[in-house]
């Protein structure tokens, strides 16, 4: 009797020695690894503001093009859902020329919830299988108003090049986009490789109609767009001996922690990923860094879930989207849980927007939807 009891507390103990790995399948790893490099701001945007028109997030908005139709797309735990424009000449939901990744809010933007007044989302869209990406990204900028329709203008992402009397820009080709935070006037977007791009949303211009991009003539072009947006600043990865190059695929805001902080995941196919914590600094909206421009990682985690799709922390639960439709979550009290078929289609990058919900998007053709979930459900 009490030999098998000691190895029934045996083999307990071994299971309870066994749990908390299994458990706790998120592990801290160390945040100085983790390191860019800021840029000046970019010189050639003074230059470009004496030949562009400048306009306002609210004038884009006032000139939105395309509908948003609501819709209730298959989504568990959904608050709401809208989709793009699909009309005879235009269709956004089903294109396979642009691809929608990631979302933002006027939440990120302003502690108010409005952005110079407007409640707005942003969506970015890749253009990875079209002309080969070298028309680059372009964001919507969906009118969330109350009382108004909702709508978008699709504005494309541009990069100047160079600065003078007749100043350029180009698309910032092959950029993925798979995630983007609006904080204060800067528009902080992935690039898979390179770190975080930020673009200024006080500096968008007014560019002529046609098919060229940058300066043609006397005139400036964007692919057809009527606005631009440029890219001021660069926060550029800084490559580390012994840890492999950190892939930026989605991003994140999370406003409850102290200072707010950029929360950046990867995606992979196999092996560990990472979520690393960047904080902001909440007056100059920029990212906390040295006297040589370093930003160093405030909180870095790895975890072994594959194919993660977007990236968040909120009250420090990790909220992560994966391709086969489901949403994770995990904490250091609770551990790792996957709540299955919450999407029905790849969903992407995750912003929370008090009010409305923790918003998410779908990004396959014809099942293209930017959705609310419940936050209190997971
Ligand atoms: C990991 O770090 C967080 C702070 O970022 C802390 O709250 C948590 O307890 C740490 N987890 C472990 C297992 O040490």
């Amino acid at each position: 009797m009490k030999v098998s009891n000691n190895s029934l507390l045996l083999a307990t103990a071994t299971a309870l020695c066994a749990l908390p790995s299994a458990f706790a399948a998120f592990e801290n790893i160390t945040a100085s690894d983790f390191t860019l490099k800021a840029s000046g701001y970019s010189d050639v945007i003074a230059d470009l503001d004496a030949v562009l028109p400048v306009k306002t997030v609210k004038e884009v908005l006032a000139d939105t093009n395309h509908k948003n139709p609501t819709s209730s797309p298959e989504v568990k735990h959904a608050l709401a859902g809208y989709t793009w424009e699909n009309k005879e000449g235009y269709d956004d939901v089903n294109t396979d020329k642009w691809y929608p990744q990631g979302i933002t809010t006027s939440t990120d933007a302003d502690d108010s919830g409005a952005y110079d007044g407007d409640v707005v989302h942003l969506v970015s869209w890749h253009s990875d299988k079209y002309d080969s990406g070298k028309r680059g990204a372009r964001i919507s900028f969906v009118n969330m108003n109350d009382g108004a329709d909702r709508a978008y203008r699709n504005v494309l992402l541009v990069r100047p090049t160079q600065g003078g009397s007749t100043p350029n820009f180009e698309a910032v080709s092959d950029l993925h986009a798979g995630g983007i935070v609006w904080y204060g006037n800067l528009l902080y977007v992935v690039s898979t490789k390179e770190g975080l791009l930020v673009f200024d949303m006080s500096h968008i211009y007014e560019v002529s109609t046609g098919d060229g991009i940058g300066r043609v003539g006397e005139n400036y072009q964007a692919y057809g767009y009527k606005y631009v947006l440029p890219q001021a600043r660069t926060y550029a990865w800084q490559a580390k001996d012994g840890v492999s190059d950190m892939r930026f695929s989605f991003v994140g805001l999370d406003k409850t922690s102290s200072p707010e902080s950029l929360v950046v995941g990867e995606w992979l196919p196999a092996g560990n990923g990472r979520v690393v914590h960047w904080n902001l600094d909440e007056s100059s909206r920029l990212l906390e860094a040295d006297s040589n421009s370093i930003a160093t990682a405030s909180r870095a985690v790895e975890h072994t879930i594959t194919n993660i799709q977007g990236s968040l922390t909120i009250n420090d639960k990790y909220f992560l989207t994966q391709s086969g439709g489901s949403l994770w979550t995990f904490s250091w009290a609770g551990g790792q849980e996957e709540h299955k078929d919450i999407f029905s289609d790849v969903p992407e990058d995750l912003s929370y927007q008090a009010g409305y919900g923790l918003w998410s998007l779908m990004e396959v053709p014809g099942n293209r939807h930017v959705v609310a979930l419940d936050v209190d459900q997971f």
